[in-house]
């Protein structure tokens, strides 16, 4: 199958194509490396160093013996999707090519406005170009489980049954999005799903948990290894706690902690990605794939990963700033996912073996974490209009001490 992956340059676009390179698909992409500069925006970088693309594709070639067509380019524009779609005409496409961080949208007005113009702009055209040159192709579209916000009813995965005032019908679950980001995903939704409808497009909409990893099997060198993010911004939460152990400051739960979200590990978030393109919706089917493994609280998170790091010889800490987000601190959580479940997905990683690996991996760049370390105190207030000041005062903290044992 020929898949197009918008945004291969990413977290997860680039172990997805290594995992469809080495399960015989071909892969074409696009990226105009816009996480690359946003990242260095914050002041901060990959805690794995990322070689230019072209060097990953030599890199793929040279290991993996396969080609990546690519082509660097912005969403935003839409003669150069028009393009894209035109000359490959693939059969699937997987669309993760959008502002990802929620921090990030708000900073302020002008990070809020760029994230939503931006992500449901780069959506629309993809519509609009598959309904011209690839009606057939099935579109993966990443969203997130966040656009669901935390309803104290379980949340089904898209659409549920509903009986008001004598009427009975079957539609989508409300969305209770947590910031300009998730509200962007949620327009998505709406897009694609009404997209499918007019134009009988193909559509599997991915509510995706949180993801956290280092490496897939198919990282064998170490210019395989895809970008890792540790800062407020852009790192997500496992991720960041770890890297906060190694650098031997507190793990920052914000607030209480009780704060629960559906999390998978990059392994199986790219491994239910393929699932999903090898079992295609139908002419004109929207579905909604709700995409994790479990349920964590933040506390449990910083729990687990502070007991691993004790357990390598780190001495981490745990600590609870005043919570820089609008959001619920402790309350129910009760996602279904059972759909990847019925196409044959099954977890292959547990979050412990997961977090062990991270350290492993994470502890050959303990310099690139010093270098930055002061980017991963939270500076970004969701009740502040304008956080530009507090992100360029940001005080460098100093590192801990290198681990006691065995990690170094
Ligand atoms: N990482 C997570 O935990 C997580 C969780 C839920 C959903 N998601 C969603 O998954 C998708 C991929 O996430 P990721 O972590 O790999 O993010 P990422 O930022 O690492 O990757 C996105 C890639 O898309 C590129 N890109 C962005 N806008 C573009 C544009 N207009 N034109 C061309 N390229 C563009 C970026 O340069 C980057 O390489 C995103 O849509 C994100 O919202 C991620």
């Amino acid at each position: 199958m020929k898949v197009l992956i918008t945004g291969i340059d990413g977290y997860s676009g680039w172990p997805l194509a290594l995992h469809l390179l080495a399960r015989g698909h071909e892969v074409v992409g696009i990226d105009n490396f816009v996480t690359r500069r946003r990242v260095r925006e914050v002041g901060s970088w990959s805690a794995t160093p990322i070689p230019s693309f072209a060097r990953r594709q030599a890199a793929v070639r040279e290991v993996l013996g396969k080609e990546i067509t690519f082509y660097r380019g912005d969403l935003g524009r839409y003669e150069v999707v028009e393009k894209v779609l035109a000359t490959e005409r693939p059969d699937a496409i997987v669309h993760l090519a959008e502002q990802r961080s929620a921090p990030y949208s708000m900073i302020d007005v002008r990070h809020a406005v760029a994230t939503q113009i931006e992500n449901v702009t780069s959506t629309l055209h993809l519509l609009y170009a598959m309904r011209a040159y690839a009606p057939d192709a099935h579109l993966v579209k990443m969203g997130t489980m966040g656009e669901y916000g935390t309803p104290k009813v379980p949340i089904p995965e898209g659409f549920f049954e509903v009986e008001y005032r004598g009427g009975k019908d079957t539609l989508p679950f409300p969305r209770q999005a947590g910031s300009w980001y998730h509200w962007s995903k949620v327009f998505d939704s709406g897009d694609v799903m009404f997209a499918s409808r007019i134009w009988n497009l193909r559509a599997t909409d991915v509510m995706q948990g949180v993801i956290y990893g280092i490496r897939t099997p198919e990282m064998t060198d170490r210019r395989l290894l895809t970008r890792f993010d540790f800062d407020e911004t852009w790192g997500t939460v496992v991720n960041r706690f770890i890297a906060q152990a190694i650098l031997g400051v507190p793990l920052t739960v914000y607030g209480r902690g009780g704060q629960t979200r559906g999390f998978i590990a990059l392994e199986d978030s790219v491994q239910s990605l393929r699932i999903a393109i090898e079992h295609p919706a139908r002419p004109g089917e929207y579905r909604v794939f709700n995409q994790f493994d479990a349920a964590y609280s933040v506390n449990h998170l910083a729990q687990t990963a502070s007991r691993i790091a004790t357990e390598l010889g780190y001495s981490a800490t745990i600590a609870h700033p005043p919570n820089p987000r609008v959001e619920a601190e402790e309350h129910g959580y009760e996602p279904v996912h059972e759909h990847l479940y019925e196409l044959g997905y099954r977890r292959t990683r547990t979050l412990e073996e997961v977090i062990r690996e991270i350290f492993t991996t994470l502890r050959r760049y303990r310099g690139r974490l010093v270098a930055k370390q002061h980017v991963v105190q939270p500076a970004i207030d969701w009740r502040q209009g304008d956080n530009r000041g507090s992100l360029g005062t940001r005080a460098p903290t100093p590192p801990g001490p290198p681990p006691s044992s065995g990690a170094a």
